[in-house]
C-alpha cells in the first residue's frame, strides 16, 4: 500500500484543516495509507509520534476548524542538510514516499529542494550506515505536490491561495465594524492589515469597503503621498462624508523604499495645520488570520487537496514538483518553480487598469 504524508507549514490560514481532511479522505479512498506529519518540517526532522497514521473519522468535522489542527512551526534544522537527512530517514522509516505540503511559497520552494536532493540524501544515509541500502530501494524517489496556503494571495499562477478569502471577509467585516464608529464620531483610521510583501489584502480590502486610501507594499506611494492623500480625504470630507478610512499593508513602501507607517499616516491625518482629524490607528493583526474559512475556502481546499493526491499518485520520476492552482475556475496542476520565479518577477496584487478602476469611484471623482 502506498503510504502519503500530509503536513502543513508555515503561517496557518483558514482553510488549512480542509486540505487534510481530503487529503487524508482521499488517500484513503485510492487505497493508501494516509498520514498526518506534525507541527511541519519540525515534525520531519523530529519524527516519532509527530508522524501520525489517519483514519477516515479522525478528520471528522474539520472543515470548519480554524489555524492548522496538526500544527506548524518554522523549523531552523530543515534549512541545513542534516535536518533534512533526518527528515528523509523519517519518512523512510515510516514507509513515507508521497508528501503533500499546504504551504507559502517559503515552504513549497523547501519542499522542492527536498524532492531534487532525495537521491543524495539516501545515497549519505546508506554510505554513514544510518540506513541499509536494501532499505531505500523502493524508496528512490519522492513525490511531493504542494497546496498554497496563505491569507496573503501571494502566489503567481493561482487566482487565490487557500485563506485569502477568509481574511478578506474578516478585515471587510471589521472596517464595518470600525466604520459606524468613525461616522459617530467623525474620525478618522488607519487600519493597517496584513500583508509584509504583498497587498492584494490591503488593496481588496480597499476595493471592498470603498476605503479613501490605500498603501501597499508592490505600488510604492509617490514622493508627494502626503499632499496627494491629504488632498483627497479633505475632497471627501468636503463633500460631507464623516468618516475617512486609509488602510495600509504591513509591507507598504515610498518610491524611496522606505516603510509608510500607520503611525506617520496617522499624525499627518491629525496635524493640526492640516486636516486635524481626530484619527485612530487599529491594528488587525492575527484576527485576520485566525478563524474559520469562509465557504470558498473551504471549497478551494477540498477540490485541491483531491486533485493532489490524485497528482501524487500520478507523479513520475521525470515530473517537476508541481502545486495545485485554480485558474478561470478550474482547479490545475502547474509547475511549481516556475511560479515561484514569476511571483518574484511580476506583482500579483492586481492589475494596474483594475486598481485605477477601483480608486475611481472614490467620492472625489464624481463633479457634478
Ligand atoms: O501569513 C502571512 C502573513 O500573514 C504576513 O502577511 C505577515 O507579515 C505574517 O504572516 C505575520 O506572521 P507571523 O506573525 O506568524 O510572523
Amino acid at each position: 500500500r502506498k503510504k502519503i504524508a500530509i503536513m502543513t507549514s508555515g503561517g496557518d490560514s483558514p482553510g488549512m484543516n480542509g486540505v487534510v481532511r481530503a487529503c487524508v479522505r482521499m488517500a484513503i479512498h485510492m487505497g493508501c495509507d494516509a498520514y498526518c506529519v506534525y507541527e511541519g518540517y519540525e515534525g520531519l526532522v523530529r519524527g516519532g509520534d509527530l508522524i501520525r497514521k489517519m483514519e477516515w473519522y479522525d478528520v471528522r468535522g474539520w472543515l470548519s476548524e480554524g489555524g492548522t489542527l496538526i500544527g506548524t512551526a518554522r523549523c531552523m534544522a530543515f534549512y541545513e542538510r542534516p535536518g533534512r537527512l533526518t527528515a528523509a530517514k523519517n519518512l523512510i522509516l515510516n514507509g513515507i514516499d508521497a508528501l503533500i505540503i499546504c504551504g507559502g511559497d517559503g515552504s513549497l520552494t523547501g519542499a522542492d529542494r527536498f524532492r531534487q536532493e532525495w537521491p543524495s540524501l539516501l545515497d549519505e544515509l546508506v554510505a554513514t550506515g544510518e540506513l541499509q541500502a536494501e532499505q531505500t530501494h523502493a524508496y528512490r524517489h519522492l513525490n511531493i505536490v504542494g497546496l498554497v496556503g496563505s491569507i496573503d494571495n501571494d502566489l503567481s499562477g493561482t487566482d487565490a491561495t487557500i485563506g485569502c478569502y477568509s481574511a478578506l471577509s474578516r478585515i471587510c467585516y471589521a472596517v464595518d465594524l470600525i466604520e459606524a464608529t468613525a461616522s459617530s464620531h467623525s474620525r478618522a483610521f488607519v487600519v493597517e492589515v496584513m500583508g509584509r510583501h504583498c497587498g492584494w489584502l490591503a488593496l481588496m480590502a480597499g476595493v471592498a469597503t470603498g476605503a479613501d486610501f490605500i498603501f501597499i507594499p508592490e505600488k510604492p506611494s509617490e514622493a508627494n503621498w502626503r499632499e496627494e492623500m491629504c488632498n483627497i480625504v479633505h475632497q471627501h470630507r468636503a463633500l460631507g462624508k464623516r468618516k475617512t478610512i486609509v488602510i495600509i499593508a504591513e509591507g507598504a513602501l515610498d518610491r524611496q523604499g522606505s516603510k509608510i507607517t500607520p503611525t506617520m499616516v496617522k499624525d499627518l491625518l491629525a496635524d493640526k495645520d492640516g486636516l486635524g482629524l481626530d484619527t485612530r490607528i487599529t491594528t488587525l493583526g492575527h484576527v485576520q488570520r485566525g478563524g474559520t474559512a469562509v465557504a470558498y475556502d473551504r471549497m478551494l481546499a477540498t477540490l485541491q487537496g483531491v486533485e493532489a493526491v490524485k497528482a501524487v499518485l500520478e507523479a513520475t520520476p521525470e515530473t517537476k514538483t508541481c502545486f495545485i492552482a485554480i485558474t478561470e475556475n478550474k482547479i490545475i496542476r502547474k509547475p511549481l518553480m516556475e511560479a515561484v520565479i514569476d511571483t518574484k518577477r511580476v506583482s500579483k496584487a492586481i492589475d494596474q487598469q483594475d486598481f485605477d478602476l477601483a480608486m475611481s469611484l472614490r467620492d472625489h471623482e464624481f463633479a457634478e
